[in-house]
């Protein structure tokens, strides 16, 4: 990890001030993951140890996609969950991948994948893709970092088809011990310590307070036009996410293809919106 002195920052001291609350603007937060690019896989091992991949695989779960399907990850960043999806929908199937940070793309593009996969640019904000184009969109970790995160769940709904859904893999905050003690400890304590060598890492505690809880981003994912919303709490509490369905009828709902229906923990607790 490079220690970067606040000069080179594009964002200067204010930078750091922004980072502390937990909200960044489009360029500081694009600024901030080609910073730390080349380090991203290895801290996500590190801070999830190890089960960022198993969180991803129940995120294609709820995606619903199968051989064939057409899936649009944003945000993709490094493309792990693009690259799970992409064994999902097979050699008939296609996967694009899209993220604002080159230096993430890059690190996405260096990635054995079991099916090419179209890494592009791309501004989550504003999907260069045609309305109802995909049969899934998926966000992992990337919409708390959305300038606009309503736009970004419209934008999602817009570009799957009737009866597509949009799955948003997010951390929050646990609300009952003992993870939320643990979740103290580590997230207020031990993970703004790295903030003394990037600012990403006083980002992203702040950023997780900051992002609406399991039942406001329901709430949100409807009103950007999906319905049924459900979500699913993991890994203690600290994991949400969230499927939706575009209503309407599809012209080819998808569900021949596999993938099955959004799959339940019961051991876990789930919500709707
Ligand atoms: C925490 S990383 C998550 C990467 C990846 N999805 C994963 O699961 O590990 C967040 C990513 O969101 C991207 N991002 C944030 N806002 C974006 C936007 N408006 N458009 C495109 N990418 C965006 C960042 O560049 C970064 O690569």
């Amino acid at each position: 990890m490079s220690i970067v002195p606040d000069e080179a920052h594009p964002a200067g001291p204010t930078g750091r001030v922004a980072a502390a609350s937990g909200t960044l603007a489009e360029p500081q937060v694009r600024a901030m993951f080609d910073r730390i690019a080349r380090v991203y896989d290895v801290m996500n091992s590190v801070m999830t140890a190890g089960q960022h991949h198993r969180w991803r695989q129940r995120a294609v779960d709820l995606a619903a996609v199968g051989p064939g399907s057409k899936l649009l990850d944003v945000a993709t960043g490094t493309g792990d969950l693009a690259i799970e999806a992409a064994g999902r929908v097979g050699p008939t199937g296609e996967v694009v991948a899209s993220d604002f940070s080159e230096a993430m793309l890059a690190g996405a593009r260096r990635k054995q994948t079991p099916i090419p996969i179209s890494f592009e640019w791309g501004n989550a904000l504003d999907l260069g893709h045609e309305t109802g184009s995909f049969d899934a969109a998926t966000v992992g970790f990337g919409a708390r970092n959305f300038s606009d995160l309503d736009q970004g769940l419209r934008e999602m709904t817009r570009v799957v088809r009737p009866g597509g859904r949009v799955v948003v893999l997010e951390i929050t905050t646990p609300s009952r011990p003992p993870l939320s003690t643990f979740y103290e400890a580590w997230f207020d304590r031990l993970v703004p310590l790295l903030g003394r060598f990037d600012e990403a890492y006083t980002y992203l505690p702040a950023s997780v307070k900051r992002f609406p809880g399991p039942h406001e981003l329901a709430a949100r994912m409807h009103a950007a036009g999906l319905d049924p919303v459900r979500y699913v709490l993991t890994a203690g509490g600290i994991i949400a996410i969230h499927v939706g369905e575009k209503p309407g009828s599809a012209v080819d709902d998808g569900s021949a293809r596999g993938g099955g229906d959004v799959r339940e923990d019961p051991a876990e607790p789930e919500g709707s919106a």
